[in-house]
């Protein structure tokens, strides 16, 4: 659970330098979400989901991933159990423009 708490820590952090983001979806990823799905996209136990090899990333519309990354999964969207992944996903604070990229980037060069 301390694990959990340090992650969100530096999360919260990491919003104050969101001015600074890079132009890609590869970029954003390592900045905004690496900390909990992983550098490559493979999950982190007890923190997020894989997103490699991901069948909600793979099989449905880039518009579904984007709505993810926009709003974030809590409450009744939320999918996993409490159990599997205690925390919710938080909304992003990204661009639809950053978001799109980001999305291209997950179906795309990390599933690779
Ligand atoms: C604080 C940790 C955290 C961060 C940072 C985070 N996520 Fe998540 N993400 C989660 C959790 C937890 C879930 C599972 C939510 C649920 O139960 O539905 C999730 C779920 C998802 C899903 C749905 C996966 C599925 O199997 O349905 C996508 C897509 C996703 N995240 C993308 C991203 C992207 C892109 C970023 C960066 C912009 C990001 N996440 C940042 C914790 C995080």
């Amino acid at each position: 659970m301390r694990n959990v708490l340090i992650l969100f820590v530096a999360f919260v952090v990491s919003f104050g330098f969101a001015g600074t983001a890079l132009a890609d979806g590869a970029a954003k990823f390592a900045e905004r979400c690496a900390a909990c799905h992983g550098q490559k996209g493979e999950g982190m136990k007890g923190i997020a989901p894989a997103l490699k090899d991901n069948k909600f990333i793979t099989d449905r519309r880039a518009e579904d991933i984007k709505q993810v990354i926009l709003e974030g999964r809590s409450g009744p969207a939320k999918k996993y159990s409490t159990k599997e992944f205690p925390i919710d996903m938080p909304k992003s604070g990204l661009s639809v423009a950053d978001s799109d990229e980001v999305a291209k980037f997950l179906q795309g060069d990390l599933q690779k």
